[in-house]
């Protein structure tokens, strides 16, 4: 049990891991990510991670490793290996080793580097009773200057969102975009429910496009829960019947409140209780396929 990693496909312990202090991952944070976990051992939408991860790295001019197999050989050993009951798994692929200087051409990658460690499932009182989460005076990173659909490895826009909500005392930060609209949590997507309907903002606000927010989607319309992508302001937060923030670890968490307001009764809503149970039951369905 523990925390290893795979760097190009050599498999240590994660404390021997090395990686250049010349590679640009470090140098410019010149590199992508992906977060993902397991369920019954099994990395769960590996397909659907590594398709964005490709992405990604498109849009900064540099490409994955090709072959889905040789990712998921790499990440079956990763895991053998590290033997944890469930695990997160972090997936990081730089542009490569360069010489410190915008001299794309004297890069040699990309460098592909997995780790897993124990997943730490969050606290089951944050779906007994909801998180709190607050609406960041950080606004997202404006497409047009650094696209949040890439999923890079400059996190200080969300850094910053992140800190001022933990001083704030907050489990998550909301980020609205340049337009003062809802965008995105700094590691989450967020939904409303009205009336027995569920919103989200649509990608065009300016957000990534967040795996578990597409299942959601896709489980509400099998649910028969009327759902859709449309624009949201904070006050549709405050006024909802119910909030939830959804990603890879945090599956979809109920909110209990926003800026220390409270959400239609203050817990988990109903709308939300069967969207997560449904989720739950997919990812386990998925992971036995
Ligand atoms: N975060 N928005 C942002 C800015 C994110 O960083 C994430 C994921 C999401 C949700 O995406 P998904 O459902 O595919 O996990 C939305 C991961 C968990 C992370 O940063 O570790």
């Amino acid at each position: 049990m523990g925390i290893f990693a795979s760097v190009n496909g050599n498999v240590v312990p994660a404390e021997q891991a090395r990686v250049s202090v010349l590679d640009n991952g470090f140098t410019f944070g010149d590199a992508v990510y992906e977060t993902l976990r397991t369920y019954r051992g099994r990395p769960f939408h590996l397909d659907r991670h590594l398709e964005r991860l490709r992405a990604s790295a498109a849009r900064l001019g540099f490409a994955a490793p090709s072959g889905d197999e040789v990712f998921a050989r790499r990440l079956d050993e990763l895991l053998a290996r590290a033997g944890n009951e469930e695990s997160y798994i972090r997936i990081i692929l730089t542009r490569g080793e360069g010489d410190i200087s915008y001299r794309f051409d004297r890069v040699t990658g990309p460098t592909l580097v997995m780790v897993v460690k124990p997943f730490e499932p969050p606290p089951a009182r944050d779906y007994a009773e909801g998180i709190a989460i607050v609406i960041a005076s950080v606004r997202r990173n404006h497409p047009r200057a650094l696209d949040p659909a890439i999923k890079s490895n400059n996190l200080l826009n969300n850094i910053l969102a992140v800190r001022e909500g933990q001083g704030r005392g907050a489990a998550e930060a909301i980020l609205l975009n340049d337009l003062g609209e809802v965008a995105e949590g700094a590691s989450s997507n967020v939904f409303v429910v009205k009336a027995g309907r569920v919103s989200t903002p649509p990608l065009d606000a300016g957000i990534l496009s967040g795996i578990t927010r597409r299942i959601v989607l896709d489980l509400c319309r099998e649910l028969g829960i009327p759902a859709r992508e449309e624009t949201l302001i904070a006050a549709d937060l405050f006024a909802a019947d119910e909030v939830f923030i959804t990603s890879t670890t945090k599956e979809a968490a109920p909110v209990r409140t926003v800026d220390g307001k409270l959400v239609g009764a203050g817990g988990p809503g109903p709308v939300h209780q069967r969207i997560l149970q449904a989720y739950r039951d997919y990812a386990l369905r998925s992971v036995s396929r």
